[in-house]
C-alpha cells in the first residue's frame, strides 16, 4: 500500500498564520514493513518521517518545537530563504534546544515550492535516526493535478540485531561516501507498490532525506517532466538521460502522467550505482482509469520572487573542496595549525574547503558578500567522490558544468557535483547574516567539509 504522509492540520490559525507543534521524542518504525519488528530511531510527533507541514506562499510559519531527547537539537528550514536568526544552526543563528527544552521558529515563507526541515545538530546522527520532515509551501493558484504526493526518500543502514547499527560518523564512512545504508524506505516504509489510476496526473514531490546515498530514478515506460528543483520552477523539461538524479537533501518535482494500460504494473528503478541497480517500487494501475483523455498541459509553475544575478557586474569567486581518500591533499589548516591527511583521519576528519579543515561549530567566514550585489562561486571539486553543496538562505543559479553551460540555468540550493567536476553557480546575496555552505553527505559535513559564508 502506498504510504500516505500524514498531514498535521495546523492549529491557533489566524488568518495568514499557519501554526505546528513538532515534539522531538523516541519512537519504533516499521521501517522494514509490517512483519519486521519496529526499529527504535528518533521522531517529530512519534512519526517518521516526522509531519507534512503545509503553508500558503507569503504566509507565516510558526513551529513550537519541543526537545524530548536527551541532548541538544535545532531545527533547520532547509532551502527556505528565512531571516538568518530562524536558520537553526547552532552556536551560529541561535543556541541549541537543551533536552526538556522549548524553542519557537516563526517566518514567512516567499517562495512556493518543495522544502524540508531536520536538524542541524550532530545532523549525521539525528537525522540519521529519522529525524526529518517536508515542508510544503503551496503556490497561491495550484496547478491542475489529480494527486500531489510527496516521496520521502530515505537509506538507513540496519545492523543484525534490527537496530540502526552504531557507530554513527564512523571514521570509514567519514572518509569514504558516507554513510550507505542497506534498507531503503520511501515515507518511511519498505514501499513496494505505488496504486496509480490511468490517465491519471500526479504532481510527485521527490525529497532525497538520506545521510549518504544519491539516487537516479527512471519511471519505465513514463514520461516526467522536471518542473522544479529545490522548490524552484525550472523550465519544464524531461530529465536527462531519463533519470532523476538526487543527491542528499535535494528535491525534485514532477508531473507524472499515468499513461500506462490499467491493470498493469511498471517498475520503477534506482540506477545511480551501476553495480547496486534496483527495483525502488512499481506503479500498480487499478483495474479502472480515471479518465481516458489526459489533462490540458499547464506545467508551468508561476517563478518565486528571486533576484536575478548580474552576470556582468558579478565578482567571481573561487571555492575548491578537498580530501577524502584518494585525494591528493597534502595540507590544510585545522584548528588553526597545518595538518596532513593523516593528522586529519586521526582527528575523525578528511575534508578541507579552501584549504581548512571545519571543526566543532564553525564561525569565521570564508567570503564575505555584500548585500544585493551578484556574485559567481567557481565551486571545484578536488576530490574522488560526489558531494551535494548547499548554501543556507540563499537559491543559487547553477550556470555551468566543467566550462558547459547548464541546459536550464535551474535554481537550487543545493548543487551535486562529480568527482573532479567544476560548477560555476551565480546568486544575488540578498539576505544578510551567517550562512553555513556545506556539504550535504553528513558524514562529509561531520568530517570538516563545511565553512560560513557571511552576508553584510
Ligand atoms: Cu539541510 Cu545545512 O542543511
Ligand atoms: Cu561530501
Amino acid at each position: 500500500m502506498a504510504a500516505a504522509l500524514r498531514p498535521l492540520t495546523a492549529s491557533g490559525a489566524r488568518p495568514g498564520l499557519r501554526e505546528y507543534q513538532l515534539t522531538l521524542t523516541p519512537a519504533e518504525a516499521k521501517l522494514l514493513g509490517p512483519e519486521h519488528p519496529a526499529v527504535p530511531v528518533w521522531s517529530y510527533n512519534g512519526q517518521v518521517p516526522g509531519p507534512l507541514l503545509r503553508v500558503r506562499q507569503g504566509e507565516r510559519l510558526r513551529v513550537v518545537v519541543e526537545n524530548r531527547l536527551t541532548e541538544e537539537t535545532t531545527v533547520h528550514w532547509h532551502g527556505l530563504r528565512v531571516p538568518n536568526d530562524q536558520d537553526g544552526v547552532p552556536h551560529l543563528t541561535q543556541e541549541p534546544i537543551a533536552p526538556g527544552g522549548r524553542h519557537v521558529y516563526e517566518f514567512v515563507c516567499p517562495d512556493a515550492g518543495t522544502f524540508w526541515y531536520h536538524p542541524h545538530q550532530r545532523s549525521h546522527e539525528q537525522v540519521g535516526r529519522g529525524l526529518y520532515g517536508a515542508l510544503v509551501v503551496e503556490e497561491s493558484a495550484p496547478i491542475a493535478v489529480d494527486r500531489d504526493v510527496v516521496w520521502i526518500l530515505d537509506d538507513w543502514r540496519i545492523d543484525r540485531s534490527g537496530q540502526l547499527a552504531e557507530p554513527f560518523g564512523h571514521r570509514h564512512d567519514i572518509a569514504h561516501a558516507g554513510r550507505l545504508g542497506n534498507a531503503i524506505t520511501l515515507n518511511g516504509e519498505r514501499l513496494l507498490e505505488f496504486p496509480v489510476r490511468r490517465g491519471e496526473r500526479i504532481r510527485l514531490r521527490l525529497l532525497n532525506a538520506a545521510n549518504a546515498r544519491i539516487f537516479a530514478l527512471s519511471f519505465l515506460q513514463h514520461d516526467p517532466i522536471v518542473i522544479a528543483y529545490d522548490g524552484q520552477p525550472v523550465t519544464p523539461h524531461r530529465p536527462e538521460g531519463g533519470r532523476i538524479v538526487l543527491g542528499p537533501a535535494m528535491r525534485a518535482d514532477l508531473l507524472l502522467t499515468a499513461s500506462g494500460e490499467s491493470g498493469q504494473r511498471y517498475p520503477v528503478h534506482d540506477t545511480f550505482y551501476p553495480h547496486a541497480a534496483y527495483e525502488l517500487l512499481e506503479l500498480v494501475y487499478a483495474d479502472v482509469p480515471l479518465r481516458d483523455v489526459p489533462l490540458p498541459a499547464s506545467f508551468e509553475l508561476p517563478p518565486n520572487p528571486l533576484q536575478e544575478p548580474d552576470l556582468q557586474a558579478a565578482e567571481r569567486h573561487q571555492i575548491r573542496f578537498q580530501g577524502g581518500m584518494h585525494g591528493e591533499l597534502r595540507q590544510a589548516i585545522m584548528d588553526g595549525k597545518p595538518v596532513d591527511i593523516r593528522q586529519m583521519l586521526h582527528a575523525g576528519k578528511a575534508w578541507a574547503v579552501n584549504g581548512v579543515v571545519a571543526t566543532g561549530h564553525v564561525h569565521e567566514p570564508i567570503l564575505t558578500l555584500r548585500r544585493n550585489r551578484s556574485y559567481l562561486l567557481q565551486l571545484v571539486n578536488d576530490t574522488a567522490w560526489h558531494h551535494p553543496i548547499h548554501l543556507h538562505g540563499h537559491s543559487f543559479r547553477v550556470l555551468s558544468r566543467n566550462g558547459v553551460p547548464t541546459a536550464h540555468r535551474e535554481w537550487r540550493d543545493t548543487v551535486l557535483m562529480a568527482p573532479r567536476e567544476e560548477v560555476e553557480i551565480a546568486l544575488v546575496a540578498d539576505n544578510p547574516g551567517d550562512w553555513m555552505f556545506h556539504c550535504h553527505i553528513l558524514d562529509h559535513q561531520l568530517g570538516g567539509m563545511m565553512a560560513v559564508i557571511r552576508v553584510v
